[in-house]
């Protein structure tokens, strides 16, 4: 089955053409995060306007190898959450392209696909085995699933304020690092100790898998403000930082795999699962009991259509009445319905 998708969520319009949720055929991403450097974030209107221009010439680059379409089973798009004017030129185009061509169209919530996009580009006798625990960690969401297919699990653990990847944002605010920090940040880091300075564990007395980053924010403020020395050795307190955000990530995911005793896998998904720092730190976390598995590519790790059409093929697998079901786009859709029977 092909699928066409579209991600238009956040800064990036993408659009995909992937074969059974795996055969990537095309992946295309044109992104505006330029745009945003000089601001820190993304200015919701200004990414509206970038998906406009983006969104046609995005779809006809799409079409790779003579594909047509005639090749083409459906169409799926991001419903939501995400930034409504981005989302709506999506879901916009995906009804206007399925409705003109006869095919299906299935709206997927934005979650579903980062979930997904471990299995892009594997091949059958190397497709991720569940129970998973999936730790899916970008700009917008951190949180900890514990899956026994694609669309059954249950969330057990989540941010209680800022998203991961808002950390690494709102960090290289404060060090004067471009946007998006988790880049930049990492960057920077490779030149630093990352334990010059010691910033402190989030929540450490709590028996919890939740999240919180925005006491790292504020101790970063605080290191910045009061010890003379930090503005000139940026680079360790980048590294600092870093080691920081991903040992709080990754501390979860081992508690998480002494709670669930029959886990066979643990993914990270998100944008911030481009860090390779934190990629190799689950690796001697997780131990060799567990395959730890991080999208095969870095255009995988962040906003991209091909996760989408992912989705898409195994949601009309397992759940083929719900999949084709009219949907709306929410900017707000809630994260618990990512996954569809929660345990
Ligand atoms: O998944 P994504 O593209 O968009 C959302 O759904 O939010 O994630 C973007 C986030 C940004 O906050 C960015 O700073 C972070 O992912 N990110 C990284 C890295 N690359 C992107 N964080 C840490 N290390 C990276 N290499
Ligand atoms: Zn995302």
């Amino acid at each position: 089955m092909r699928v066409l998708a579209i991600e238009s969520s956040c800064d990036e319009t993408s659009i995909a053409i992937v074969e059974d949720g795996t055969v990537v055929r095309s992946n295309i991403i044109a992104t505006s995060a330029a745009a945003f450097q000089a601001s820190g974030g993304v200015i919701p209107e200004e990414a509206a306007r970038k998906q406009v221009e983006s969104i046609l010439p995005v779809l006809k680059q799409a079409f790779v190898d003579g594909l047509t379409w005639n090749d083409i089973d459906a169409v799926a798009v991001t419903k939501g959450p995400g930034l409504l004017g981005s989302l709506l030129v999506g879901t916009v185009t995906a009804r206007a392209i399925a409705s003109v061509h006869g095919k299906p169209l299935f709206g997927i919530h934005h979650t579903l696909g980062h979930l997904s996009s471990t299995w892009l580009d594997t091949a059958a006798d190397d497709a991720p085995q569940f129970p998973i625990i999936t730790l899916s960690a970008s700009g917008g969401h951190t949180e900890l699933w514990y899956r026994v297919s694609h669309t059954q699990g249950s969330l057990i653990g989540r941010t209680r304020d800022d998203a991961a990847g808002e950390a690494y944002d709102k960090g290289a605010v404060l060090l004067g690092l471009p946007y998006p920090g988790g880049p930049s940040i990492g960057k920077s880091a490779m030149e630093g100790n990352p334990n010059a300075y010691e910033l402190p564990m989030p929540l450490k007395k709590e028996d919890t898998l939740d999240y919180s980053f925005s006491g790292l924010k504020t101790a970063l403020r605080y290191l910045l403000r009061d010890d003379p020395s930090a503005k000139d050795r940026i680079n360790d307190v980048a590294a600092s930082f870093q080691a920081a955000i991903n040992l709080h990530l990754v501390e979860r995911i081992k508690k998480a795999l002494g709670k669930y005793p029959d886990v066979r896998e643990v993914h990270i998904v998100g944008g911030v699962s481009a860090n390779t720092e934190l990629r190799k730190l689950a690796q001697e976390v997780c131990g060799n009991g567990v395959t730890v598995r991080f999208p095969k590519t870095i255009r995988y790790c962040t906003d991209n259509a091909a996760m989408i059409a992912s989705a898409a093929y195994f949601l009309q697998k397992e759940l083929p009445d719900i999949a084709v079901k009219s949907f709306e786009t929410e900017a707000s859709l809630p994260l618990t319905e990512a996954v569809h029977t929660m345990a």
